[in-house]
């Protein structure tokens, strides 16, 4: 039987990166963070002085991207090229580069295989914005993640803060919003739900109540 795929896909900063890691460990599954993907590819675009307009010139790092992801007692630390990438990862310009070099159809292109060759026994969680569309279209369960625009730039902002980071809501709930917009009216994979996805609304629930939901459905549906 195939292995089986839970896919999380929502806006920025609806929660689906801590939901689909701890839905993740409570199943043993293994985990996808498909923004990562983008995000290094905007570094690497960066490191290089590509331009985020360089279709194929993005496309051929998306290609070649040297990304390791850590296990056992380095989990959580991403390299790029043998650089330690953790930090910079999670910064709201490499959000912003990946939503501008994640547009690129050859970009997307380029980085399908790698998702697929994360699907491994005895199962995978995978988040993002077209996991459920377009890259798992057979996961046995889709979750469309969603939360409000103000809840969402809250959570980022205490994130930020409790990082030492300076940040202003109004600028984050901004950046969000322009995000949401681009990734929601690009042309290729657009950010919206799988016919066959369940809505979970997170704005009032705890993260606890939200894996419990989801953990939830999955039992019903496999
Ligand atoms: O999820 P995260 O905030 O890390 O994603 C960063 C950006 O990468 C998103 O704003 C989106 O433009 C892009 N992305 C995408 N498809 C995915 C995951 C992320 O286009 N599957």
């Amino acid at each position: 039987a195939e292995v089986p795929v839970i896919t999380i896909d929502g806006p920025t900063a609806s929660g689906k990166g801590t939901l689909a890691a701890e839905v993740a460990a409570a199943l043993g599954y293994a985990l996808l963070d498909s923004g990562a993907l983008y995000r290094a590819t905007g570094i690497a675009a960066l490191w290089d002085g590509v331009s985020p307009e360089d279709e194929p010139a993005l496309a051929a790092l998306a290609a070649g991207l040297d990304l390791r992801f850590g296990d056992g007692a380095d989990a959580g630390r991403t390299w790029l090229r043998g650089r330690d990438i953790t930090d910079e990862l999670r910064l709201e310009t490499s959000g912003l580069m990946a939503s501008r070099v994640s547009v690129w159809p050859a970009v997307r292109a380029a980085l399908h295989e790698l998702q697929l060759s994360f699907r491994r026994a005895p199962g995978l969680v995978a988040d993002g914005r077209d996991m459920g569309t377009v890259i798992f279209p057979d996961a046995p369960l889709k979750v469309f993640l969603t939360a409000s625009a103000a809840q969402r730039a809250e959570r980022r902002y205490k994130q930020l803060i409790s990082k030492g980071i300076s940040a202003n809501i109004d600028d984050l709930r901004a950046d969000l919003e322009a995000r949401d917009l681009r990734d929601r009216s690009r042309s290729v994979s657009p950010l919206k739900p799988a016919e066959d996805a369940l809505e979970l609304d997170n704005s009032a629930l705890s993260i606890e109540a939200s894996v419990a939901q989801v953990l939830a459905w999955w039992q019903q549906r496999r």
